[in-house]
């Protein structure tokens, strides 16, 4: 009895593996995007469609609705789906603000957003994604590079860059966490250029592709910088 669960186990492990290289074969995975309808999401959209079958997700206009600011929407958003072998997420908000004027809440609101919202997306997702999958996550050049007004979007992306060195080592059944930084995308020029002076404008492709090395790659804890 004994070595026949032993070999339902192992002949289950090879069909695991198996579908696992076939998917990465014929690059067709099914990726979870969450923030798809935003700037940085549209791109990354378009480019990964190209190759898989992309889920989209977001409060509004999406496959499947969720608000990465509360884990029980999180969870019953993966509870809704199947053989999900990438996540990826381009949402998460920060308060820009003055330092001298930021008040306690207003820190909160990165916190609970883009940091929570995010780590939150693996603490829950790794126990739904199927083996070897990927998350990758999004955080951007204000980390290593501030500009005016930026303490709490510099704070969150730090956090997350250090939660995915710590959480790949981690991760069980062959999953991989990653990030990806971009600097000031093409398309937020218009509405935000300002704000960062002197800065290169990375283009839509650049920072979608990003995101490829990451779900298509091999990667894990990468901070995947594009700037
Ligand atoms: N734009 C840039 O130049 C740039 C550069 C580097 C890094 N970043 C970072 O990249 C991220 C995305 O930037 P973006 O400019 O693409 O933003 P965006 O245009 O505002 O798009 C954000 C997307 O995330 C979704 N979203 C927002 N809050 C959510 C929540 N609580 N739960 C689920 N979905 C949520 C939004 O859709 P719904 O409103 O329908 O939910 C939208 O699709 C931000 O964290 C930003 O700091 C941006």
């Amino acid at each position: 009895m004994a070595s026949i669960l032993k070999l339902q186990n192992v002949l289950a492990a090879t069909q695991n593996r198996l579908s696992y290289y076939f998917c990465l074969k014929y690059k067709i995975m099914k990726i979870l995007l969450i923030g798809a309808n935003g700037t940085i999401g549209k791109a990354v959209c378009k480019e990964l469609a190209q190759r898989h079958e992309v889920i989209t997700a977001g409060r509004t206009n999406a496959d499947v609705t969720v608000d990465i600011t509360k884990a029980d929407s999180i969870e019953s958003m993966f509870k809704q789906l199947k053989d999900i072998d990438a996540v990826v997420c381009t949402a998460g908000a920060a308060k820009w603000g003055h330092f001298e004027d930021l008040s306690e809440e207003d820190f909160y609101v990165g916190v609970h957003s883009k940091l929570m919202g995010q780590v939150n997306l693996v603490r829950i997702g790794k126990d739904y994604i199927n083996e070897n999958g990927s998350f990758t996550l999004i955080t951007g050049i204000l980390a290593d590079d501030p500009v005016r007004g930026t303490a709490v979007s510099a704070m969150v992306n730090g956090g997350i860059h250090s939660f995915v060195l710590a959480a790949a080592r981690e991760l069980k059944r062959g999953l991989r966490v990653n990030v990806v930084a971009p600097g000031l995308v093409e398309d937020s020029v218009e509405r935000i250029g300002h704000l960062f002076p002197g800065h290169r404008a990375v283009s839509m492709t650049e920072a979608a592709r990003g995101f490829c090395r990451s779900v298509e790659g091999n990667v894990t804890g990468e901070v995947i910088r594009i700037y």
